[in-house]
């Protein structure tokens, strides 16, 4: 059934920071028991390094719109964190990355070997406090989410440039490894409070449209952000030569000689970061990316427009557009 209290406070930190304790208060107790010290140590720089805790949160307002408290969203949301930190570990090592919310990144603190390693803890524990749930709708989502974060990463590693593809494989892409996790914890948090099968349809693929304007916007401030407030490495995708949104338009743009620059980014590394974004500047590409976001934002708005109104779904569409207008 639909909450549609109107009277508390709509600010979204008010409405999840309970639920955030909560989720925080569950992981810590939990893995005490592992009695693995490297584990702990790491699974706190994680929970502290003040990750924005999306997925979460999108469980718990999706839960409050529909009036559901039982417990087992607590524990939920926390399978969720750490399927999601467990990419991240891994992701880390993948992306030699070295810094992550302005903190180091694990694989620097700790090396490759611990961070691959405890990015597998998280994600078996995920899956047992996911079987203790019992429900076995919500397993099989999270399960096929995190089957195909994995397909996308691995597409982005073995994919080759090709013009005529450039732009398909990039939403495939980002639809796998980014957009599957949100539109998951959207339909699981649906599916758990008893949404009709046309809720559930609707919110999940609000989630798929938040994720994808989120990995837009991401791989935007890849060449736009400022480093001290990012908190990762500007220009990092870049160097890597990722093809991402931006250099996509750039390229699609471009006169033959930008063409043939990109061309050379994106078949081995770029070198040239100050001529990336001359050409991204001159291209219009951060306002051409931004635009695309905002027609993945538009697309989530209209996924959620049947919903009664009510101080949860204003929290929700705030969130999605502040996470459109994020600078980190
Ligand atoms: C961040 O992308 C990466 C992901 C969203 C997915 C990573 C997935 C894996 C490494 C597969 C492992 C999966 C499991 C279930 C353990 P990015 O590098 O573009 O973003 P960033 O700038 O935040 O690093
Ligand atoms: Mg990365």
């Amino acid at each position: 059934m639909l909450n549609t209290d109107l009277t508390t406070n709509s600010k979204l930190d008010d409405i999840v920071s309970s639920d955030l304790l909560a989720m925080k208060d569950f992981i810590f107790r939990n893995i005490d028991d592992e009695g693995i010290r490297l584990a702990s140590d790491i699974i706190s720089h994680l929970v502290r390094s003040g990750g924005k805790k999306i997925r979460p949160k999108l469980i718990f307002i999706i839960c409050k719109m529909l009036n559901y408290s039982r417990e087992d969203r607590i524990k939920v949301a926390a399978s969720v964190e750490f399927i999601h930190n467990a990419t991240l570990l891994h992701d880390d090592v993948l992306d030699e990355s070295e810094a992550r919310h302005g903190v180091k990144t694990a694989n620097k603190v700790w090396g490759n070997k611990s961070s691959i390693l405890v990015g597998d803890l998280l994600l078996t524990l995920a899956f047992r406090w996911l079987i203790e749930c019992g429900n076995l709708n919500i397993l099989s989502i999270l399960s096929a989410a995190s089957h195909s974060l994995v397909k996308g990463e691995i597409k982005q590693m073995t994919t080759r440039f090709n013009p005529y593809m450039v732009r398909r494989n990039y939403f495939d892409i980002i639809g796998k490894k980014t957009a599957s996790l949100f539109s998951a914890c959207c339909e699981a948090a649906s599916v758990m409070s008893g949404a009709t099968s046309d809720e559930a349809e609707r919110l999940k693929n609000f989630g798929f449209n938040f994720g994808m304007a989120f990995q837009i916007i991401d791989d935007t401030l890849d060449y736009t952000a400022d480093q001290g407030t990012s908190g990762k490495q500007v220009g990092k995708d870049f160097f890597e030569g990722k093809i991402t949104f931006p250099a996509i338009v750039a390229y699609e743009k471009g006169s033959s000689v930008e063409q043939k620059f990109w061309e050379k980014c994106f078949s081995s590394v770029g070198s040239n970061f100050d001529q990336a974004l001359h050409y991204i500047n001159r291209q219009n590409a951060v306002q051409l990316s931004i635009e695309k976001a905002r027609y993945y934002v538009n697309m989530a708005l209209d996924n959620i427009s049947d919903f009664s109104d009510s101080l949860y779904k204003t929290a929700l569409t705030d969130f999605l557009n502040a996470s459109i207008a994020r600078q980190a």
